[in-house]
């Protein structure tokens, strides 16, 4: 099938950019300017990325409700407006975070 082979084409040559370069989650993490509030290993106004993947190393179910805390928001959070593709891709990033 054509379309077929497109797609694996596609997504074999994404995962050699992610080796390459930065992962599609710390592309999105760019984009969507959480670094105006977070870094990856410092505490600025919010926790560092790396202190985050620490806190919830181990636990699975809580990238869930990361993803869920982002897209709704909570009363400490802003909403972040994306898809829930992207923002799993930025949750998972954050918890691959050293
Ligand atoms: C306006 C500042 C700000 C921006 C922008 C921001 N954050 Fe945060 N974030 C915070 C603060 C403050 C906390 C700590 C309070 C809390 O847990 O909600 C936090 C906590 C978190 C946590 C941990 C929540 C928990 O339950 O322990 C995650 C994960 C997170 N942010 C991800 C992101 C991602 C991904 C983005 C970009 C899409 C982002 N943040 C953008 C301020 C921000």
């Amino acid at each position: 099938m054509k379309s077929k082979s497109a797609l694996v084409a596609l997504v074999s040559s994404v995962a050699l950019c992610g080796a390459a370069i930065a992962g599609p989650g710390e592309d999105l993490i760019e984009a969507n300017k959480c670094g105006k509030c977070h870094t990856a290993t410092t505490t600025k106004k919010a926790p560092s990325f790396a202190s985050l993947a620490e806190k919830y190393k181990g636990d699975a179910a809580k990238s869930v409700k990361l993803v869920e805390m982002l897209k709704f928001g909570t009363e400490d959070h802003k909403a972040i407006t994306a898809s829930d593709a992207d923002l799993k891709a930025m949750v998972a990033a954050v918890l691959a975070s050293k």
